[in-house]
Order: structure tokens, then C-alpha cells, then sequence
């Protein structure tokens, strides 16, 4: 079995770091934020090339706060893609804005700059780019717009922890870029988590309000907020596990260029991965036209795939009401319909990437491939 994702390989190796931090939260007896996260916060936003970080419950609970500091309002207009996972959308409109989609581009599955312009009129209150599976948006053109505009950029970098843009690293280039620590991010929690981040002390202040009630001191609530804090266990756990990220980033890079050597040449199409950016490869997705039965096969024969994401958020049931259909953004709707996730984590093991490859490219003959297998298994030792 070779599954998507090896969370318990990942424990494994730093289970005697987490057993203590985790048991020292409760022996104090303060679960909700305190030093473990005061400590995460700083660890991270210097991890990011940042002043702030604001610790929260969630990637989507980021979104939301950080759109709210941006002043977005009922009424507003931001820009953003379809090509994501559903929260960018519910956050825009936890504010009581609307979602504008722009498509993206067919290279890099990420926003396409070229269309934002247009997509702009008197309502736009700010753009939000998706750095979708671990590779950055092409921010340059878009901060550009922004300025010229006097829009606010909101960075979705839930899946993108350590990427890389022109040198400088996801969450650092927007106004205030956020993250999701869910467990299966490159950089997880035990349990939900995320964080806002930002260089403007002012929104780093108006999220750190928001975040607990809105309250300036204990019970003096000065705006309405929310409770979106994080958990100290969630704090403890991510301040041990911020000291391999890079060694797990590595790893990961590592997986990828493995799956690129193998599947070069192929029918398949691969990410790609623009000489400025550092691709982080939360999700390693190819592409191909038979996509559901190969995943089948893939399934039976062991090995564990995803689709991120099968059905785009303007043709999903629950977002129907926002006048979006079929054929309104061609580029995204057709890497749904093609897009294959393929196993990556730091502790996949080169003679497993080939194995997923070799049934990629022979699913019928199983014997033939047995043998093959064992062949680079051999290789591999
Ligand atoms: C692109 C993107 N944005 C936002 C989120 C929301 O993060 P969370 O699940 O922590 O609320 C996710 C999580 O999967 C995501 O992938």
C-alpha cells in the first residue's frame, strides 16, 4: 500500500519531541494560546520574512479576519480563482462580499494576471490570489494592479508553507497572507489551525482583536470579533514540528523531481515550476484525460491519489447563486476534469515513487510489472 499522505511515518519521527509538549500544555492547564503559541508566531513570521504573526484557528478563519482588516465590506468585490479548495470562496463572503473569478493560467494553475483588470470595477475592494498545491501566484503583475488600483492583496497561502517567489516566501508579498495548519499541510497541527501574517502592524492589530471577541483587554470588546484563537496544544505542536520544515520541504522537492525524471516523456502533464519560484509541492497533480479510471486502478492495485479539486467552487451546488456556469472559466474547468494527485509526503521512499509510476504507465500488465518492481527494488538497495 502506497497511501496518499503517511501522517503516523511523520509522527513516528518526532513522537518523543510531541509527547512532551503536548503533555507539558495540559500540565498547565492553559489551553487556548499562551507562550507555546506567543513562541510559534515569531518562530513562523520570521519563517515568513515577516513582522507579525497572528495565530487562529484555521486557514479559513485567516481569510475571513484578514478580509475584515482589509476593510472589506457587504456589497464589496474581490477578485479571486475558482481553481481552489471552497474556503477562499466562504470567506468572501463570511464578509458579505462577492466573490469575482477570474481563470488561471494553463502554465502554473495559479491566478492569470492578465485578466484581473478587467475583472476590476468601482466595488473592488481587493484581489486574492491562490497559490495552488505549493507554487506562488504570479505576484508581481498582481501587486502591480493592486497598487495602481488601491486594492488590498490577500494571499491564500494555505497550501504553500516555505514556497517562494523572486526570493521571497509565500504570505510576505500581499498585504496579509494566510495559512491553513490542518493536519495534512505541509506544516500541520494536531487538529485545525492557521495564521494570519503581515509587515502592516495596524492589520496585524485589527486581526489580533478580531480573533478573541474584540477585546482591547479582558471584557472591554471595542469591536464585534470573533473566537477564531488557536489552541495551545495546536501551538505546541506546530513549534516542534516548524523545526523540520525545510528538511520535510527538501524531502518533498526531492519526491517531486524523482516523479518529474520518471513521468518526462510521457502522455502526462506535470506541474511546472517557473525558474523564480520555489515550489513547495503540497500536492504533486498530473494531468491526464482518462483521469477516474486510472484513479480506479491505481486504487485497487494499492496506491492512494487524490483530485484537488474534482469540481471547481463556481460550478459547486452550494455557489450556484453567484451566476457562475459551465464554460465561464475554461482554463480551471478543464484541469478539473483532468487533474490526478499523486502520493508525495517527506518519508515516501524513491523505489515507492517508481512503483506508483511504473503502475501509472502499465496498469494491465501485472505480472510484467511485478517483476519490474522487484527489479527496482533491487536497484534501489
Ligand atoms: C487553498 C486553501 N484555502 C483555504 C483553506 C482553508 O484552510 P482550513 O481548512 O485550515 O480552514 C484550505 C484548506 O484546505 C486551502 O487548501
Amino acid at each position: 500500500m502506497i497511501p496518499l499522505l503517511d501522517l503516523s511515518a511523520q509522527y513516528r519521527q518526532i513522537k518523543r519531541e510531541i509527547d512532551v509538549a503536548v503533555s507539558r500544555v495540559i500540565e498547565s492547564a492553559q489551553f487556548v494560546l499562551g507562550p507555546d503559541v506567543r513562541a510559534f508566531e515569531e518562530r513562523f513570521a520570521a519563517y515568513c520574512g515577516v513582522k507579525h504573526c497572528i495565530a487562529l484557528n484555521s486557514g479559513t478563519s485567516a481569510l475571513h479576519l484578514a478580509l475584515l482588516a482589509a476593510g472589506v465590506h457587504p456589497g464589496d468585490e474581490v477578485i479571486t480563482v475558482s481553481m481552489t479548495f471552497v474556503a477562499t470562496t466562504a470567506a468572501i463572503l463570511y464578509c458579505g462580499a462577492k466573490p469575482i473569478f477570474v481563470d488561471v493560467d494553463p502554465r502554473t494553475w495559479t491566478m492569470d494576471p492578465n485578466l484581473v483588470e478587467a475583472a476590476i470595477t468601482p466595488r473592488t475592494r481587493a484581489i486574492l490570489p491562490v497559490h495552488l498545491h505549493g507554487l506562488m501566484a504570479d505576484m508581481d503583475p498582481i501587486i502591480d494592479i493592486a497598487r495602481r488600483h488601491k486594492l488590498f492583496v490577500v494571499e491564500d497561502a494555505a497550501q504553500s508553507h516555505g514556497a517562494e517567489y523572486k526570493g521571497y516566501r509565500a504570505g510576505s508579498l500581499g498585504d496579509v497572507g494566510c495559512f491553513s495548519f490542518y493536519p495534512g499541510k505541509n506544516l500541520g497541527a494536531y487538529g485545525e489551525g492557521g495564521a494570519a501574517v503581515t509587515d502592516n502592524p495596524e492589520l496585524a492589530r485589527r486581526i489580533t482583536l478580531l480573533r478573541d471577541w474584540g477585546q482591547e483587554s479582558k471584557y472591554n470588546h471595542v469591536v464585534a470579533g470573533y473566537n477564531y484563537r488557536m489552541d495551545s496544544i495546536q501551538g505546541a505542536v506546530l513549534r516542534v514540528k516548524i523545526n523540520y520544515i525545510e528538511a520535510w520541504t527538501t524531502a518533498r522537492r526531492a519526491v517531486a523531481s524523482h516523479y518529474d525524471d520518471l513521468l518526462a516523456g510521457s502522455q502526462y502533464g506535470r506541474p511546472t515550476s517557473p525558474p523564480h519560484s520555489r515550489h513547495v509541492y503540497h500536492v504533486y497533480a498530473i494531468q491526464l484525460a482518462d483521469r477516474n479510471k486510472v484513479q480506479k486502478t491505481l486504487q485497487a492495485a494499492g496506491v492512494g491519489t487524490g483530485i484537488h479539486y474534482p469540481i471547481p467552487v463556481h460550478l459547486q451546488k452550494a455557489y450556484a447563486n453567484l451566476g457562475y456556469g459551465r464554460g465561464d472559466l475554461p482554463i480551471t474547468e478543464a484541469l478539473a476534469d483532468r487533474f490526478l494527485s499523486l502520493p508525495i509526503y517527506a518519508e515516501l521512499r524513491p523505489e515507492q515513487v517508481a512503483e506508483v509510476v511504473l503502475r501509472l504507465k502499465n496498469p494491465c500488465s501485472v505480472d510484467a510489472m511485478q517483476s519490474e518492481i522487484q527489479r527496482v527494488h533491487t536497484l534501489a538497495r
